[in-house]
């Protein structure tokens, strides 16, 4: 059994003008100190996947289908207080603004003691040394002049250093961790992902790395999920999928890479944009954007706007993509032919 399963799961957000399908059938397992990549554009439903896991939705979003598994636990319906219990502390969070963490009104080592001492049974004194213990992990400058300093007297890069210590403080099994670079300087954001990094594997700590930045995926992640307008469209193995994507998504993500560019030529976006989760096209979702909906001979492939598209197994990787699906089954064909 994996360590987290999450089969199936559909978050929806009930508003005035109708419901809201954020996330739909998303299903994946995370096994003990194994990093896991989910990327895709802004607004494909990533934080919602994310926050989810934690029961973290609040209205008017809920969860309206699937599981969420930890250790055989089920935890979309365990009790608020059980959940408290695993929150922080056997799974934590790292959200892209370290401010959402810390409070602002509270010292760095205040926070940290407050902290342990709602899930051990501590002294102020042990508790402390905890803290240091862990600022020092995260290599932070003069670690004891930063218990008595307040998140305002720090740099970005700090506080998202502290975050990282706070994340590490009650050694949890899994680290979820929102563009947890993003609002850095590009300098800073490839140091503070080294160190996460480092501390993940060091500890054997699971991490779900949630990033709009392939690079940092392929260079973190063992194994990674693309998301597209509220659905998982391609994944497996990073390092299969990063070097031979079969998902025409996938393909333009890659291909919009800076380095995938000539120099002096226009970057290769994908055209068009990511559809609204209130109106999204019919059959496969990708399809108005898609430069495959047309075969061989032309003509527009109907699955594409007819159907949503179910998984295919390729190599190690799952693809939802009737091209895909197509070209596996001409092959298929040919071989039996033969
Ligand atoms: N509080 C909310 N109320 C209504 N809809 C929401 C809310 N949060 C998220 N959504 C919907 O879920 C979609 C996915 O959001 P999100 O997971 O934040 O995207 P990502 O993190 O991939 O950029 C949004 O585009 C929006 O339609
Ligand atoms: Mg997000």
């Amino acid at each position: 059994m994996a360590l987290l399963e999450v089969s199936q799961l559909d978050v929806r957000f009930a508003l005035r003008q109708g419901e809201v399908k954020a996330i739909r059938d998303v299903s994946f397992t995370l096994e003990r100190g194994e990093r896991l990549g989910i990327v895709g554009e802004s607004g494909a439903g990533k934080s919602v996947a994310a926050f989810s896991l934690l029961n973290l939705i609040s209205k008017p979003g809920f969860i309206a289908g699937g599981s969420i598994r930890f250790e055989g636990q089920t935890l979309n319906t365990m009790s608020e207080r059980g959940l408290r219990k695993i929150r922080g502390n056997r799974i934590s969070m790292i959200f892209q603004d370290p401010m959402m963490t810390l409070n602002p009104v509270l010292s760095i080592g205040e926070q940290m003691v407050e902290c342990l001492k709602a899930h051990r049974r501590i002294s102020s004194r042990e508790a402390r040394a905890i803290a240091l213990d862990k600022l020092r992990q995260v290599q932070i400058p003069s670690p004891e002049k930063r218990l008595d300093q307040y998140p305002h007297e720090l740099s970005g890069g700090m506080r998202q250093r502290i975050i990282i210590a706070i994340a590490l403080l009650l050694d949890p099994d899994i680290i979820i961790a929102d563009e947890p670079t993003t609002a850095l300087d590009v300098t800073i954001q490839a140091e503070i992902m080294a160190l996460l990094l480092d501390l993940c594997e060091q500890h054997n700590v699971g991490l779900i790395l949630i990033t709009h930045d392939l690079g940092v995926v392929s260079q973190v992640t063992q194994r990674m999920l693309v998301m597209y307008a509220g659905r998982v469209i391609e994944q497996g193995p990073t390092r299969e999928i990063i070097n031979d994507p079969q998902h025409p998504y996938t393909q333009g993500l890659i291909n919009a890479l800076p380095q995938m560019a000539t120099p002096g030529e226009k970057l290769n976006q994908i055209r068009g944009s990511m559809p609204s989760l209130s109106n999204l096209p019919s059959g496969c979702a990708f399809h108005p954007r898609c430069d495959f909906i047309k075969r061989a001979d032309g003509q527009t492939r109907p699955a594409c706007v007819e159907q949503v598209p179910g998984f295919v197994q390729t190599g190690n990787c799952q693809v939802a993509c009737h091209m895909v699906a197509e070209l596996l089954e001409d092959r298929r064909l040919k071989e039996e032919g033969q």
